[in-house]
């Protein structure tokens, strides 16, 4: 709930994503002065925005949230002048990054300026900074003339929201404006790389591939999805809770893609045994070999796995738990945009099932 009672619902103010009107716009910048927080639409997913530099009003994210305050937020930026304020040192190879990569879907670890709220970064020394490659949330941004906190607008623990519609779905009644701007464009959150450690970390994979990041670093290294051993902070603080969870439990299968559809009908034909009610995530080359009268969803296309990325969540928040006890998903080769469809699937899985 927003600001206590009573309960309200969020505004909704549609903008046009290509040539964001200014109305809209103001209105949400207006908000973002007053350290109130609006949810908006970034190339990636949907963002909960407040201002960076107002400690009150980055609180409001984590309580409409739930999001416990140990997880730090990611600070969007609009210009490169901007970049010098939330970060108090930026070395070359961080500019030859911005250069390259920005305005997009790539998060940089800098160290943090005084200027942006410790509630912010979570009380740590670093701050992640993007600038997105979207016109509403640059538009915001610049309007506003803040830095903007923002994670992605679910709640916690649930998939991220691809459109305004799943923003509705999960904080209709928590925020008070959401601009929207129809679906976003990747569907996955942008790459976190940490330049501090050598080689360089990726602590989160994103829509900028590892291999894309080795052309201008050189060697960089993944981080372990789940840090080993109970000792010292996880690298990135986000990578020790439950992400991305549909509301019905998830068994991933892994293995080669000539096999899948019989690893997971065998699988489902088990669950089915035990009384449960299946659904299943296939693929475009793949839905017809499950039975019509099982629910069953296409992510996308194993032709073009940027569609698989970008109907991820869409599929995950599809299932209906009055509908299936379980989803069965298909696993993907974890090379490129699919090493990040993996990595949250993995982690949005209960159950993980090696080829045998
Ligand atoms: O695409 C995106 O990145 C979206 C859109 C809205 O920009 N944002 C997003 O934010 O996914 P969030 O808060 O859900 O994820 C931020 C990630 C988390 O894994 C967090 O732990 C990590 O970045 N992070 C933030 N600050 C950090 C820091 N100072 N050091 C290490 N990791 C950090
Ligand atoms: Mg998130």
């Amino acid at each position: 709930m927003y600001g206590g009672s009573p309960r309200r619902f969020a505004r909704v103010l549609k903008v046009d994503p290509i040539n964001p009107e200014a109305g809209p716009i103001r209105i949400a910048a207006e908000y973002i002065r007053r350290g109130e927080i609006v949810a908006f639409p970034t190339e990636t997913v949907y963002g909960l925005g407040a201002d960076a530099t107002n400690g009150e009003a980055v609180r409001r994210i984590f309580e409409a949230k739930g999001r416990p305050m140990d997880n730090p937020v990611i600070v969007h930026i609009a210009t490169m002048e901007q970049l010098g304020t939330v970060a108090s040192v930026v070395d070359r190879r961080a500019l030859t990054l911005a250069d390259v990569y920005w305005p997009g879907p790539l998060t940089v670890i800098f160290p943090k300026s005084e200027y942006v709220a410790a509630e912010a970064t979570a009380y740590l020394d670093t701050v992640a900074v993007r600038m997105p490659a979207h016109p509403v949330a640059l538009s915001l941004i610049m309007t506003s003339r803040r830095p903007i906190a923002a994670p992605s607008a679910n709640l916690s623990g649930r998939p991220s929201p691809t459109t305004a519609e799943h923003v509705i779905e999960d904080l209709g009644d928590r925020v008070p404006l959401v601009l929207d701007g129809g679906p976003t464009a990747f569907g996955v959150e942008s790459t976190v790389v940490n330049l501090a450690t050598d080689p360089p970390t990726i602590l989160r994979p994103g829509p900028i591939t590892v291999d894309e990041l080795a052309g201008v670093l050189g060697e960089v290294k993944v981080a372990e999805a789940k840090p080993e051993g109970g000792e010292g902070r996880p690298l990135s603080p986000g990578l020790k809770y439950a992400h991305y969870a549909p509301r019905a439990p998830l068994i991933l299968v892994l293995g080669s893609p000539n096999g899948m559809p019989d690893r997971v009908l065998a699988l489902a034909r088990r669950e089915i045994a035990k009384g449960s009610r299946v659904g299943v995530i296939a693929t475009e080359e793949t839905k017809y070999r499950y039975p019509k009268e099982w629910k069953v969803i296409s992510v996308g296309t194993r032709f073009n796995p940027y569609s698989i990325a970008h109907n991820l969540y869409s599929t995950l928040r599809a299932f209906d738990p009055a509908e299936v006890d379980v989803i069965i998903s298909e696993g993907f080769e974890e090379k490129g945009i699919l090493l990040t469809v993996m990595n949250r699937l993995r982690k949005a899985a209960s159950e993980i099932c090696e080829p045998s």
